[in-house]
């Protein structure tokens, strides 16, 4: 008999009858079963999560830094387990996994300062004649109910991303994680379970997505927070007053200049990983590669020798770097794409044939950029690389784009620097690296089709929270 995980509905585990397969992504293999929710529990949880925003509002600052606290000590005993389920429910190489349970304590542990850090302040009045005689303060307050929506990629970090906020931020949530990686989501639950919250607080729900469209379109709910694809543009289309959050990935780009500060054995490494990390199956992994012409053939034969050496197979062993992609269809659809690419001209400079769910590495050489290998969101294990002979230029083919998440530069110049950060038009320029890093605390959020509002504890923090204003007349 498999183990069946509760949902969890108003902080606590309910056994549903519906049940939802959770697979192991490597082996195919059924591993567990989640309870699933339905319309009616969603509505009911979005009820307990009303019924709670008066004690949520009231939790001191103190007590909410304590409850984030109490949830980094727990996942700090349980680090191997959790590694563990990533690897196995999404697929993730085990290396990867574990710097993922890293990252949830470290968004958890973020949170808690940030708690007791969400400061008004007074204003100063003597701005005009008219304020004379005023004294003006705001402080910050939480928004309300919140609804979450997560994806399958990073399925503990992307959650603490929205729950860890909301609870610094004293916001009552509902989170329906994703139907292909739900257990992280469900562990996390069974931690917050044994906080001490308030009653109704927070549900996690698995459900289907026909059934969790009051996620969406509520209105007693405040704000929706949403990462996925671009289908997040049409649930705000639908989410009426709400707030809305959307992180919705890109094809992100990386820029070598001829000369990049620093060795090329680094910078070979460093493009691997922002490659093909966990299969490419992040919204800042490196798709598209810019290497200046003085570099390029060394950079190419390189990388090209890197990518062909790496390991694929079962992501439970730390020697391997591409494990299964989330599912056939997934594989299929980014084999397609190369194929097209291909056709119209690309070169192959490493790559192999899919078997399942399991896409060899791939390196695409002068990939025509109306293809969809270059202008849409890949998610998959496959950079197209190219030459340039001018910087300006480079950053324009870079700006060329429906998308601008994040965008890594490798220079030793330090005007190039510069003139890359004025000039990209994305959330995030990373200089030195690629741009495929991200520390919890920073923004992180895309212009364009990348989304709208920001993550990254503070900022999310803010986008949970709205000023109000305290107004006396002396
Ligand atoms: C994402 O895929 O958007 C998340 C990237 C990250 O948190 O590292």
């Amino acid at each position: 008999m498999k183990r069946t995980y509760p949902l969890y509905l108003a902080g606590r585990p309910v056994q549903t009858k519906a049940r939802l397969a959770v697979t192991d992504k490597y082996s195919g293999d059924t591993v567990c079963q989640v309870s699933m929710a339905d319309a009616k529990l969603v509505d009911r949880a979005i009820a307990a999560a009303v019924a709670a925003k008066p004690a949520m509002a009231a939790l001191p600052s103190y007590q909410r830094a304590e409850i984030l606290l109490q949830c980094v000590s727990a996942f700090e005993r349980r680090h191997e387990e959790l590694a563990q389920a990533l690897c196995i429910e999404a697929g993730k190489p085990i290396k990867d996994a574990r710097v993922e349970v890293d990252r949830l304590i470290d968004t958890f542990r973020i949170a808690a300062g940030e708690a007791t850090r969400i400061n008004g302040g007074q204003m100063d009045m003597q701005v005009s004649p008219r304020a004379m005689g005023l004294t003006a303060f705001a402080r910050r307050v939480p928004l309300g109910v919140l609804s979450f929506i997560t994806p399958f990629n990073f399925p503990l970090n992307l959650v603490a991303h929205k729950v860890a906020p909301a609870i610094a931020a004293g916001c009552p949530f509902v989170l329906k994680p994703s139907d292909k990686t739900p257990v992280g989501a469900l562990i996390i639950a069974e931690v917050l379970a044994a906080t001490d919250l308030p009653k109704g607080a927070f549900s996690v729900l698995p459900c289907p997505v026909d059934e969790a469209q009051a996620l969406v379109e509520d209105e007693r709910i405040e704000m929706l927070s949403f990462t996925g694809g671009q289908i997040g543009w049409s649930l705000k289309a639908k989410a009426g007053r709400k707030a809305v959050t959307l992180e919705l990935g890109g094809n992100a780009a990386c820029i070598v200049d001829a000369d990049p500060g620093i060795d090329t054995d680094s910078l070979v490494e460093r493009l691997a990983f922002g490659g093909y990390y966990q299969s490419g199956q992040s919204c800042i992994s490196v798709q598209r590669l810019l290497v200046h012409e003085s570099i390029y053939p060394e950079v190419r034969r390189r990388l090209r020798a890197k990518v062909k050496s790496l390991k694929m197979g079962n992501p439970k062993f730390t020697t391997v770097t591409i494990g299964p992609m989330i599912d056939e269809q997934a594989a299929e659809r980014v084999e397609s794409w190369i194929r097209a690419a291909r056709k119209a001209g690309a070169g192959l400079l490493a790559g192999g044939d899919r078997n399942g769910r399991m896409l060899p590495a791939h390196l695409l050489e002068n990939v025509p950029h109306d293809q969809l290998a270059w202008r849409e969101e890949v998610f998959g294990p496959l950079v197209c690389i190219e030459s340039f002979s001018d910087f300006t230029q480079a950053l324009q083919t870079v700006n060329a784009s429906d998308y601008g998440l994040q965008a890594g530069v490798f220079t030793a110049r330090r005007d190039h620097a510069m003139q890359a950060w004025n000039a990209l038009d994305v959330g995030g320029v990373v200089i030195g690296d690629v741009p495929s890093i991200r520390v919890d605390h920073m923004p992180y959020g895309g212009v364009k089709g990348s989304g709208c509002g920001l993550e990254g504890v503070p900022y999310a923090i803010r986008e949970m929270t709205r000023p109000r204003l305290l107004l006396m007349r002396d």
